[in-house]
């Protein structure tokens, strides 16, 4: 009898393998004997059948020793403190053994959010998330998860720990650059789709991180984040409610506590709200060291990057004692494979997914032009005063700052990626100024120096910027604090500013920054971490190959803490029995929220959503109807580009809602001088909604809510309203 004829007659089979005993068709320990060069064959082999009831049928052909050996990593190695990179376990930041009977591949997941972290220079450093988010470009988002689910696929990694989705609730933290939200979840809730349908679209999992309430580095191994339910679900969760629409395949629960407990054992979050009210289908992996107890039955899938507590010892001692149920054990492993199956990972020869797959590069032009595509693309232009922008070519440009070896292209911890090439701004712009250009540099440690060298050309360009990295959170928003090497910038700009009208400043930065001199120059633009090609893609813009399309994803503050956060807000209360806790006092009122609850005003500083281009944009034709919104957006100026039409809600007083609320937006075509497209956001009934906690589901709002579409949250165009009428308590829905 052929596997195939003995597994449509399981009965035998899967009774004494769901009790844990290990008969098996005798063909399954064949191929254990040979060493299955792909997934063995069974019923779970068929790609017509979902791919849940793959999975499904495949638990049931496993041992509980092999089901457990996925809910952890390597027993006794950890990857980061490997010493022999030959090892398997030591091959990537993470993994899972293979089940060598079955056929099943092994896990291999490796950071980070911007690209394949590893050995120097064999992969491509992409912009970072934030980056990404400045694009608001949905098309562009998908190319960078298709060409980082493109590297990690050639690297042998079937799971990208990435992307980040921490909605920025302070501008100081460590890794705001690695989080696609910025400071608004509707952002985080539109772009997470594209990266991950790219990505996974590579055959590799993609990992939303972190899951939840993860906003700050100080104390991040410890201190609690105290929420109330309603901002956790209209604040905090829609960047992974996107993930899951998305069909994430997994999501990893962070180091911090939620209202005193364990992000990686808290029921409510991640079962009651992660796998019931949003639905997620996939599996929890801890951080590497999150997990705290062998907490299977609280939520959490798989313990990375070791065993400590998620190993066959514990796991079989809570099956004795009724702690742990092989049902549980049963769905987690199930979770486990069914992104394995759906992104395609199980029906890989094995040899895809071997280690020695590390040592090829898998940089190539095709890479390397996108990332110069995609960063020119996130650019934002904040000021471009007397249209000094763009550049003529075949000037004297004096380049000033961080503008060679010294530049800044990604910032750090597990969110870095060293590549093989660095296009600096240098390169990028004396390659692109002109054949009869002069193009003269200094790194602005002589201040004077500088400023003479500025006063001497006819155009002078700062590249400023500051660094930032997982484990601490920023000191200020200030230019010189988080880059030793940087100098005193604040200085340096203002010394060129005065020798040279037309002084330009770049700033490469990890989130907002405040910018005390923006009146001082005649243009700003922000490329946050540009990633490897940052000074080709800078140089696109600055002489008008590329039109600056970019939108700020955070307000750049006038002052440091113009949102008054408090110590109790961040970074938190020293307490000794938990030993740090952050309260969200702010709920909702986040970024540009609270600008709007204060009415406060920019000067120096940015408005969230600003971004300027070389042409202008005219809005009209403004229809509301239901909840459908249509307008024309037309190009009124003399070159071709492309706009970020933003609509902004807001609600009935009553409700309890920000004054405005980002819940729709657009990017049009490169449209030509003159032209016009029309442009349809259509709400949900959920963006007119608020998260009833008394009956633990969203609730339509009755009442008259305004609509403000325009170029920013502070550039209005067009202002239009409507009315939900009707018996709003019956409109309960999850
Ligand atoms: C780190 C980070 C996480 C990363 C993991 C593996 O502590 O918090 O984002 O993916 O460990 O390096």
């Amino acid at each position: 009898m052929s596997l195939a004829q003995e597994a449509h007659f399981p009965c035998c089979a899967l009774v004494n393998l769901a009790m844990g005993r290990s008969y098996l068709p005798l063909s399954l320990f064949a191929s254990a004997l040979l060493g299955a060069k792909a997934l063995v064959q069974g019923p779970w082999s068929d790609r017509e059948v979902l791919p849940e009831t793959r999975a499904h049928l495949l638990v049931r052909n496993m041992t509980l020793d092999e089901k457990i050996l996925l809910l952890h990593g390597p027993p006794s190695l950890h990857p980061i403190q490997c010493t022999n990179p030959t090892r398997a376990e030591c091959a990537y930041v993470g993994n899972v053994a293979p089940v060598p009977r079955l056929g099943i591949p092994p896990i291999n997941m490796n950071d980070g959010p911007q690209g394949f972290r590893g050995q120097a220079g064999l992969s491509t450093a992409f912009p970072s998330g934030l980056t990404m988010a400045a694009s608001w470009d949905v098309d562009a988002v998908q190319e960078w998860g298709e060409g980082m689910g493109t590297e990690f696929f050639e690297k042998g990694a079937n799971v990208q720990l990435g992307p980040g989705l921490c909605v920025a609730r302070v501008p100081q933290n460590g890794r705001n650059f690695e989080y696609l939200s910025g400071e608004d979840p509707f952002l985080g809730y539109t772009l997470v789709k594209p990266a991950v349908r790219g990505i996974q679209s590579k055959k590799v999992i993609a990992n939303a991180k972190h899951y939840i309430l993860n906003n700050q580095e100080t104390n991040r191994f410890v201190v609690s984040a105290e929420t109330d339910e309603r901002t956790r679900f209209e604040m905090y969760y829609p960047p992974f409610e996107g993930a899951i629409e998305a069909d994430v395949g997994s999501v990893m629960c962070g180091f911090n506590k939620i209202n005193g407990d364990w992000s990686c054992e808290n029921p409510v979050t991640l079962k009651h709200d992660l796998k019931e009210k949003l639905g997620f289908k996939g599996y929890v992996m801890s951080d590497w060291g999150a997990t705290h107890s062998t907490s299977l039955m609280r939520g959490l899938d798989m313990e990375m990057p070791g065993a400590h507590s998620m190993n066959p010892e514990l796991i079989k001692a809570g099956l004795g004692a009724g702690t742990i149920t092989v049902a549980a054990i049963n769905e987690s492993v199930e979770r486990i494979l069914l992104p394995m199956f759906s992104v395609g990972v199980m029906d890989e020869p094995l040899s895809t997914w071997d280690f020695k797959r590390l040592q090829k590069n898998v940089t190539t032009g095709a890479s390397v032009a996108s990332v110069r595509h995609l960063s020119a693309l996130s650019t934002v232009m904040l000021q471009n005063r007397e249209g000094v922008l763009p550049l003529p070519q075949n000037k004297k440009i004096a380049l000033i700052g961080l503008v060679s070896s010294n530049a800044i292209v990604h910032a750090g911890g597990s969110g870095s990626v060293d590549p093989s090439f660095i296009a600096s701004p240098l390169f990028g712009i004396s390659s692109a100024a002109g054949s009869a250009a002069n193009v003269v540099f200094s790194n602005g440690t002589d201040i004077n120096a500088a400023a003479a060298m500025a006063l001497s050309a006819e155009y002078a360009i700062v590249f400023a910027g500051t660094l930032s990295t997982e484990g601490s959170d920023r000191a200020s928003l200030s230019l010189d604090d988080g880059c030793k090497q940087c100098g005193n910038q604040t200085a340096l700009i203002e010394a060129v500013a005065k020798a040279n009208p037309k002084t330009i400043v770049v700033l490469s930065v990890p989130g907002a920054v405040v910018t005390p001199w923006a009146d001082k120059v005649a243009a700003v633009l922000v490329n946050f971490m540009p990633g490897q090609e940052a000074g080709n893609a800078i140089a696109d813009v600055l002489f008008g190959k590329v039109n600056p399309s970019g939108k700020l994803p955070l307000t750049f503050p006038n002052v440091e803490n113009e949102t008054q956060i408090s110590q109790v807000q961040w970074p938190g209360l020293p307490d000794a029995t938990k030993p740090t806790y952050s309260f969200y006092t702010e709920k909702l009122t986040v970024g540009y929220r609270y600008y709007d609850a204060h009415n406060i005003g920019f000067t120096t500083g940015f408005p969230f959503g600003h971004g300027l281009s070389y042409t202008s944009f005219e809005y009209n034709e403004l229809k509301v109807s239901n909840l459908t919104v249509t307008f024309a957006v037309k190009n009124s100026g003399k070159v071709a580009g492309a706009e970020v039409a933003q609509l902004y809600l807001g609600f009935p007083a009553a409700a309890g809602e920000p004054l405005r609320q980002l819940k729709g937006f657009h990017k049009t075509k490169i449209l030509a001088p003159g032209e016009s497209e029309n442009v349809q956001l259509t709400l949900r009934r959920r963006d007119v909604s608020i998260w009833d906690v008394n009956q633990h589901a969203w609730r339509v709002v009755d009442g008259h809510f305004n609509v403000s579409v325009g170029s920013s949250s502070r550039d209005f165009r067009l202002q239009g309203s409507f009315v939900v009428s009707g018996d709003s308590t019956k409109e309960l829905f999850v």
